[in-house]
């Protein structure tokens, strides 16, 4: 992952220039990467702010040969592979919120945005969008993002190396692919519920058509979350924002 890797200074969004070269046929591990992004784009059609210098913003090409219903599996592995290297090189310790949002105390430092192309049900390739907030100070965040996102540099207190942080992303993230395509989900599965902070417990999961309230019991094999509402009836949720 990351040998062969585009480097842009200024781009719209690096999910947008990934999937062109998906469709040019960009081989598997190829990463965009940019210093801002003027319309770097969130989950549920939201926008994601990305100031020049001050984060990680990129893109990785998968093209793993599973089918799509697997397809958020490696959105979990993701999120592993990037708390992991935040841990090695801070010593902080990251969490995860279903299904991928990375928090330090409650709050957002990275978010991730899967896309997929795919044929029926083959995938044709997973386009998985990674930003971080690494060395973003208080008056780098827009009033409205203050009070639930935060950085890495606002966490440990000094500035934080973002070579050393994406070096420590392909390293764990190419080791875990590789597990993941030898052994399956199953040990992904257990390392991503080891940093995991809502299973176990009440949350509201807000869907676009509905709210869900209830325990959450944990993931499916593919990733899907289970929560049990208070009548005991269980839910399958693929796409939702979680409160506690
Ligand atoms: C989220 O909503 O939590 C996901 C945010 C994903 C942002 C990243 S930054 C790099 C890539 N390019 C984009 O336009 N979005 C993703």
């Amino acid at each position: 992952i990351g040998k062969n890797l585009h480097y842009e200074e200024t781009v719209d969004s690096t999910q947008k220039i990934a999937h062109r070269l998906a469709y040019d046929d960009a081989p598997e591990g190829t990463v965009i990467i940019a210093e801002e992004q003027v319309s770097g784009r969130g989950r549920m059609a939201r926008r994601w702010h990305s100031p020049k210098y001050t984060g990680i913003w990129m893109s990785i090409i998968l093209r793993p040969n599973i089918s799509l219903p697997k397809a958020p599996q490696l959105t979990l592995l993701t999120a592993v592979a990037i708390v992991q290297a935040i841990e090695e090189l801070t010593g902080l310790l990251p969490e995860i919120k279903w299904p991928n949002d990375i928090l330090i105390k409650g709050k957002k430092v990275t978010g991730i945005l899967t896309e997929l192309e795919a044929e029926s049900d083959r995938i044709n390739s997973i386009i998985i969008g990674i930003g971080i907030n690494v060395n973003q100070t208080k008056e780098d965040f827009p009033s409205d993002l203050e009070q639930i996102a935060t950085s890495l540099l606002l966490e440990k207190g000094e500035t934080v190396s973002r070579a050393d942080l994406i070096k420590g992303i392909f390293t764990n993230l190419e080791k875990l692919y590789l597990l993941y395509l030898e052994e399956g989900f199953l040990p992904i599965k257990l390392l991503w519920e080891s940093y995991a902070i809502s299973i176990g417990k009440k949350i509201t999961a807000r869907t676009l058509t509905q709210s869900i309230i209830g325990k959450a019991l944990g993931i499916t094999d593919d990733g899907v979350l289970m929560i049990e509402d208070d009548h005991g009836k269980i839910h399958h949720v693929y796409s939702a924002d979680i409160e506690l």
